[in-house]
């Protein structure tokens, strides 16, 4: 088993990251310090860094499209992209949330949104031209898509979620890895952040006049997309 620095600094960045102190390591793997700091750490650590060479992969395939969309046409498609990796907290509750087991084979294959990519994109049209640019090429593959800007979430919520599959190449193998993408305009983006303060601000109730005042305030950002996406296509005339 490797012990060297590299390591080391990789767990330390996890537990700087995490802000765990060892009683709480100790308590995500239910096992012996002893045990955790060797083998498994090490072994979800080293999981966790394939999940965010994905997330790169992914963020630079954004980028790169982004860069020849507007040598072509003078504007950028992204105005934002922001990955995330699940901290190890989220993943054992979503887990224990479904009565799965806490492992890594039950990570990788019950959980799609351990690397998560958002893309604030200018105009809606912008949404489904990345989307399908980045569909095309012969190293993603799509595992599942969710269209919410068709079809809002009762709430009002819109995105275009997809589940996909990039290949990190390792010294000796290809390994698929799962990334969850969000794509959504920037009126989509600034309800969607709202939304999830007010939802889950401590201390204070969620009532129906509210969910009902963004449910307008999400119809509101939906008039405001299409009156840009018009504007949008009267400077391609
Ligand atoms: P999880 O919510 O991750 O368990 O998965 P799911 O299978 O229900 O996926 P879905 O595609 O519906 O949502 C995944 C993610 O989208 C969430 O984790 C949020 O980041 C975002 N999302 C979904 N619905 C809402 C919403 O109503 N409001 C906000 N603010 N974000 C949402
Ligand atoms: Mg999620």
């Amino acid at each position: 088993m490797k012990t060297d620095n590299s390591l080391q600094k990789e767990i330390e960045l996890y537990l700087e990251e995490e802000d765990l102190d060892k009683e709480k390591i100790r308590n995500f793997f239910e096992g012996k310090l002893a045990d955790i700091s060797k083998t498994r750490l090490y072994e979800f650590s080293k999981l966790m860094a394939y999940y965010r060479c994905a997330m790169m992969e992914v963020e630079t395939k954004l980028n790169v499209l982004d860069v020849e969309f507007s040598l072509q046409h003078d504007r950028n498609p992204i105005n934002d992209i922001k990955v995330r990796l699940k901290s190890f907290k989220s993943i054992k509750e979503k887990l224990e949330r479904q009565n799965l087991p806490f492992d890594l084979t039950s990570m990788e294959e019950n959980l799609n949104d351990i690397a998560g990519v958002r893309v604030v994109c200018s105009f809606p049209a912008d949404v489904y031209m990345l989307a399908n640019a980045l569909l095309k090429q012969d190293d993603i593959t799509l595992v599942s898509k969710k269209d919410y800007i068709k079809n809002p979430k009762p709430n009002g919520y819109r995105s275009l979620h997809m589940i996909i599959t990039v290949p990190i190449f390792l010294e000796h193998e290809k390994k698929l890895m799962k990334v969850e993408i969000q794509l959504r305009t920037i009126a989509m983006d600034v309800w969607a952040s709202l939304e999830h303060q007010l939802r889950y601000k401590k201390d204070s109730v969620f009532t129906k006049e509210m969910a009902d005042e963004l449910l307008y305030c999400a119809k509101l950002s939906e008039e405001l997309d299409d009156k840009m996406d018009n504007l949008r296509s009267l400077t391609l005339q």
